[in-house]
């Protein structure tokens, strides 16, 4: 049988090029179990060796609340930073930004949420307690000449509270980037999203942000990750997080698997012709040794794929 596809037509609105901004050193490894600081580092160092562009390498929040990201000053120190490639880091306050600055750390992240109750459990406040504490940060930042890119975790689902108002997700996004939050990742926390909603709550934020600074952050707890990205991209969504190996989760929303697998979307990239500049091969292999520091199975089924043959 001869598939006849018009490209043109399948690829309307898609991207011709993307930006992948791996999440795994950080939104993976704050849910897995603790490893060495020396497999951190090689993880990071194997993977600006793949072509990724950003790499979130470390969260400076209290060790009592993720004790996986303890040490992350200490990474910043002993990772080979490669020109052109960004690290950044979570920074939930002016504390924890102090010392992202401290270690040298040139781009931070701030996470809000648009589920009330997610924010409490998250970082122990209300969404608008953390829009204010947010304030200070992007004050320094901007003082100091550090990026800030913004979050809102629980854009279609929060495990506390159910279902979440798109507008609700549209106006914590605006919020922070009039903040000055030069992009903003809009996070499906726990992976429930499914396409038709994803593009629904895409479509309410690019209403209010361009969506040029909108990126998409999906866990693929219900395995709809590709799916909603392949919808969003349909929408012209040009960021993309993700996370090599599909490792991790998120600790305060039980059950959320990891984020999509970095293999996963670099294959599914190239079959649609779309521009992302990340070396496949060498990305499962560090996703490969990870895992073994893990001692476990790779979440990707790309990888599993490449690797068995
Ligand atoms: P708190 O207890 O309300 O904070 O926690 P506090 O100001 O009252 O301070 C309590 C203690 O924490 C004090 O120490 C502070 O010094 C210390 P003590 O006197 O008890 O020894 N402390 C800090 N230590 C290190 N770094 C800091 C810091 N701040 C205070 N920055 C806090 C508030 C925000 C700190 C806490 O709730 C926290 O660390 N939460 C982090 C939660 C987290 O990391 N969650 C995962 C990341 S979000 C995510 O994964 C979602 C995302 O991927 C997008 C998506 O998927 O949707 C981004
Ligand atoms: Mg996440």
């Amino acid at each position: 049988m001869t598939i006849i596809m018009d490209n043109n037509l399948s690829n309307m609105a898609m991207p011709k090029q993307v930006k992948i901004v791996e999440v795994g050193p950080r939104d993976g490894l704050q849910n897995e179990v603790p490893v060495t600081l020396e497999d951190k580092v090689d993880l990071i160092n194997s993977l600006s060796k793949t072509g990724l562009t950003v790499i979130e390498s470390g969260s400076f929040v209290s060790p009592k609340w993720v004790p996986q990201m303890a040490g992350s000053a200490e990474i910043y120190g002993l990772i080979d930073q490669v020109d052109g490639i960004n690290y950044p880091a979570l920074t939930p306050n002016l504390k924890g930004y102090e010392l992202a600055k401290q270690a040298g750390v040139k781009e931070v992240a701030i996470f809000g949420a648009a589920s009330e109750s997610f924010s409490q459990k998250n970082i122990n406040c209300s969404i608008a307690e953390s829009l204010q504490r947010f304030e200070p940060i992007m004050q320094q930042a901007k003082l100091d000449g550090i990026k800030v890119r913004g979050y809102v975790s629980c854009v279609l689902g929060c495990p506390y509270e159910g279902d979440i108002d798109i507008a609700k997700v549209a106006e914590v996004a605006k919020t922070l980037y009039d903040m000055g939050c030069y992009e903003i990742s809009l996070g499906d926390t726990i992976g429930v999203g499914t396409p038709i909603k994803a593009q629904a709550m895409l479509a309410e934020v690019a209403k209010l942000v361009p969506i040029e600074h909108l990126a998409v952050h999906f866990h693929d707890t219900y395995g709809q990750a590709l799916a909603n990205i392949y919808a969003c991209l349909a929408l012209g969504v040009s960021v993309i997080d993700s996370a090599v190996a599909g490792l991790g989760g998120c600790p305060y929303a039980k059950g959320a698997s990891g984020n999509v697998a970095t293999e996963d979307v670099v294959y599914m990239l190239n079959g649609l012709n779309i521009k992302h500049g990340v070396d496949l091969t060498a990305l499962a292999q560090a996703g490969e040794t990870i895992c073994k520091a893990l001692g476990k199975k790779t979440n990707s089924k790309v990888a599993n794929a490449l690797l068995s043959n």
